[in-house]
């Protein structure tokens, strides 16, 4: 089988989908390699991601691994999410066919986009581990 059950029951049942109207961070990522987009909200109260939702014009890799981020960090401290690793969700799903694995960035730079716009908007500056390489950055969003 080429997906594991964990990457089958996330992309069927996908976890915090939606969008938080109150978000205080907001994240736009685009694949280079596909041309996916990703969207992912994040409340933050005290340091602590209180909540999270994602939006995703993507495939179903890019859908269950999104679906497992948002449930990693859920919960979590900045410092905690900003650790989370694209190799880490992959992992936390029983692993993604090689092929697939760049579906996987998506989600992890979706949450750095996220925590990078909610500290712009407290005008605070952004920690480096935000800062997405422009070399990964879409074409279409920039
Ligand atoms: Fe585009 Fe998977 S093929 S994110």
């Amino acid at each position: 089988m080429l997906y594991s059950e964990k990457v089958m029951d996330h992309f069927n049942h996908p976890r915090n989908v939606g969008e938080l109207p109150d978000a205080d961070g907001v994240g736009q990522v685009g694949n280079p390699v596909c041309g996916d987009i990703m969207k992912m909200y994040l409340k933050i109260e005290d340091g602590v991601i209180v909540d999270v939702k994602f939006k995703t014009f993507g495939c179903g890799s890019a859908i269950a691994t999104s679906s497992m981020a948002t449930e990693m960090i859920k919960g979590k401290t900045i410092g905690e999410a900003l650790k989370l690793t694209n190799a880490a969700v992959a992992e936390a799903l029983d692993g993604l066919p090689a092929h697939k694995m760049h579906c996987s960035v998506l989600a992890e730079e979706a949450v750095k986009a996220a925590l990078a716009d909610y500290y712009t908007r407290r005008g605070e500056p952004v920690p480096p581990e935000c800062v997405i390489d422009p070399e990964d950055a879409c074409p279409l969003c920039g």
